[in-house]
C-alpha cells in the first residue's frame, strides 16, 4: 500500500504528546484519589492498559458462554416460521430450501401451509379451550420471568469482573430478548386470555431485581432460570410447544453461568455463609413457593400434579444453589425433608385420598436428551 505522507511539525508533535502525558497523570490520579475516599472516580471497569476489563480476560467464560451461544444461536423464523419474525439470515433460509427439498411433497405441502392461521387451527384440534387456557397460564409465569431475565442480565452486565464474563452476559440480554418476545407470540397465538403476574411471581422477580450485585445470580440464574428450565423440560414435547426446545438449551447455558464465573472469581467463604445473605435468599425462594398451588389447577388440567412438578424443582434447584455456595440457613437435606412434610401435609388436608410421596425425589422431565442436559447444569454430573 502506497500512502502520500504529510509532513508534520516535529515541535507541535512533542507539546502535544508532553501536554497529553501532563493531561493523563492528572485524570488518572483525580479519579484514584476519589475512588479512596468513596467519591465517584473512573466509572468504567475498563482496564485500557490491559485492553481487558478489569477482572481480565476470563476466557472460560468467554469459550463457554459467548462462543457456545453463537454456536447454537437459534431463529424462531426456521423454529417457528408461523410466528411471523423474520430473523434468519439467506444462508439459513437456503438450507431450509434444501430441507423442503428432501421432503415428500405431503411433507412439503404441510410445512408450506403452516401460517399462523393454520398453527392455530392445529392448536385448536390439539387442545380444548380449557387446555390452551392452562396452557397459557403456565407459560406466561415463564413469559413473565423473561422480561425481568432481560432487565437483570442487562444490570449483571455492568457488574460482573473480566472480558469474557461480560461476553457471556452481552449473549444472555440478547438471549432473553428473544425470549421474552418469541414466548409472547407464542402464548398470542393460543388465542386465550394472557393472565398478569400472579402476586407470587411479582415478589419473586422484584426480588431478584432488587438484590445486590452478584446475589442476582441466586435469583436469576438459579432460582428462576432453574424454574424456567423445568417448565421448559415439562412442555417441550407438546404440539406446537417444540420451539421450548430451544429455550431449555439457552436457559441451561444461562443456569451453568454461576459455577463457570465463580471458577475465575469465587466468592468468599463470607459471602456464602453471611446469616443475612442465607435468609435474604430463602424469603426469595418462599414466593416461589407459592406458585404451586396457584398452578395447581392448570397443571393439573394437563396432567402434571403440582406438588410432584414442585418437589422436581426444589430438588434441582436445591443441588444447583449449594454447589454454588448459595446457602440457605438451612442444609440442604434438611430443606428437602421439610417440603417434603408441608407438600405432603397440605395434600393431605386438600386431596380426598392421599399417601405419603417422595414429591423431592420427582424428576418432571421426560425427555431423555433434555434430562441429560438437566442431570449435567444441575447436579454437575458429567
Ligand atoms: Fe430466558
Ligand atoms: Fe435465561
Amino acid at each position: 500500500m502506497q500512502f502520500d505522507k504529510l509532513p508534520a511539525n516535529p515541535r507541535a508533535i512533542a507539546v502535544s504528546r508532553r501536554a497529553e502525558g501532563i493531561a493523563n497523570r492528572l485524570v488518572r490520579r483525580l479519579d484514584r484519589t476519589k475512588d479512596r475516599f468513596g467519591l465517584r472516580g473512573r466509572k468504567g471497569l475498563y482496564d485500557d492498559s490491559s485492553y481487558e476489563f478489569v477482572g481480565g480476560a476470563g476466557e472460560l467464560l468467554r469459550t463457554r458462554h459467548y462462543d457456545k451461544s453463537l454456536r447454537l444461536l437459534w431463529k424462531a423464523e426456521t423454529h417457528a416460521p408461523w410466528l411471523g419474525f423474520k430473523d434468519a439470515s439467506k444462508e439459513e433460509r437456503q438450507l431450509l430450501g434444501m430441507a423442503e427439498k428432501a421432503m415428500t411433497a405431503d411433507e412439503k405441502a404441510a410445512v408450506e401451509r403452516m401460517g399462523l392461521p393454520e398453527f392455530r387451527a392445529m392448536l385448536d384440534r390439539e387442545y380444548t379451550v380449557r387446555e390452551k387456557q392452562a396452557i397459557v397460564n403456565v407459560l406466561t409465569a415463564i413469559g413473565h420471568g423473561e422480561a425481568y431475565a432481560w432487565l437483570v442480565s442487562a444490570e449483571l452486565l455492568g457488574q460482573v469482573k473480566s472480558t469474557g464474563a461480560r461476553t457471556a452476559l452481552t449473549m444472555q440480554v440478547l438471549e432473553e430478548a428473544k425470549h421474552f418476545v418469541v414466548l409472547r407470540s407464542l402464548m398470542r397465538a393460543f388465542d386465550v386470555p394472557i393472565p398478569r403476574q400472579s402476586a407470587w411471581e411479582y415478589l419473586l422477580l422484584e426480588g431478584v431485581l432488587k438484590m445486590d450485585g452478584l446475589e442476582k445470580l441466586f435469583g436469576m440464574n438459579v432460582l428462576v432460570e432453574g424454574i424456567a428450565l423445568s417448565f421448559f423440560g415439562l412442555l417441550a414435547d407438546a404440539p406446537g410447544l417444540e420451539i421450548l426446545q430451544m429455550f431449555h438449551l439457552d436457559e441451561a447455558r444461562h443456569a451453568a453461568l454461576p459455577s463457570n464465573y465463580f471458577t475465575e472469581f469465587p466468592m468468599s467463604e463470607w459471602e456464602k455463609r453471611n446469616p443475612a445473605k442465607r435468609l435474604q435468599r430463602l424469603k426469595l425462594v418462599l414466593p416461589a413457593l407459592g406458585l404451586m398451588p396457584h398452578l395447581e389447577p392448570d397443571l393439573a388440567e394437563l396432567g402434571i400434579d403440582a406438588y410432584e412438578f414442585g418437589g422436581s424443582v426444589v430438588n434441582k434447584i436445591s443441588a444447583l444453589a449449594y454447589r454454588n455456595g448459595f446457602y440457605l440457613p438451612m442444609p440442604r437435606w434438611a430443606l428437602l425433608l421439610a417440603l417434603d412434610a408441608v407438600f405432603n401435609g397440605w395434600c393431605a388436608v386438600t386431596r380426598d385420598e392421599h399417601s405419603w410421596k417422595d414429591f423431592t425425589g420427582f424428576d418432571s422431565t421426560k425427555n431423555e436428551i433434555l434430562r441429560s442436559v438437566e442431570r449435567t447444569v444441575f447436579f454437575g454430573a458429567a
